[in-house]
């Protein structure tokens, strides 16, 4: 198995953010906060309730890219979805902006 394959996943420094549904791209920087608050600071609307990732409202597809949590989930996800209130754009070796699409 290579190196590169058991390294874990850390944040991203920045990302362009897709949200596909809403057809709004923009740059989201360290600093700017989970994927859920970077969405409500656009304007944009997403369920939400414990905003800690326990109870499930928030989850949306992950179209494109990779997240992390920024603190422990117990929420169950299926496929490709995430939970927009822990999540933060995951970064990619090699890469200096990386670029996440999300279903909002
Ligand atoms: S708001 Fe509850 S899991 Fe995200």
């Amino acid at each position: 198995m290579p190196e590169s394959a058991c390294k874990p996943l850390i944040a991203a420094r920045q990302a362009v953010v897709n949200f596909a549904v809403s057809g709004i791209e923009q740059v989201w920087k360290e600093g700017d906060g989970t994927l859920l608050e970077f969405a409500e600071g656009l304007g944009l609307l997403a369920d939400f309730s414990c905003r800690s990732g326990h109870c499930g409202s928030c989850k949306r597809k992950l179209l494109a890219g990779k997240i992390i949590y920024q603190s422990e989930v117990t929420a169950e996800t299926a496929g490709n979805e995430i939970l927009l209130c822990c999540a933060l754009p995951a970064s990619v070796e090699g890469q200096e902006t990386v670029t996440i699409k999300i279903e909002l």
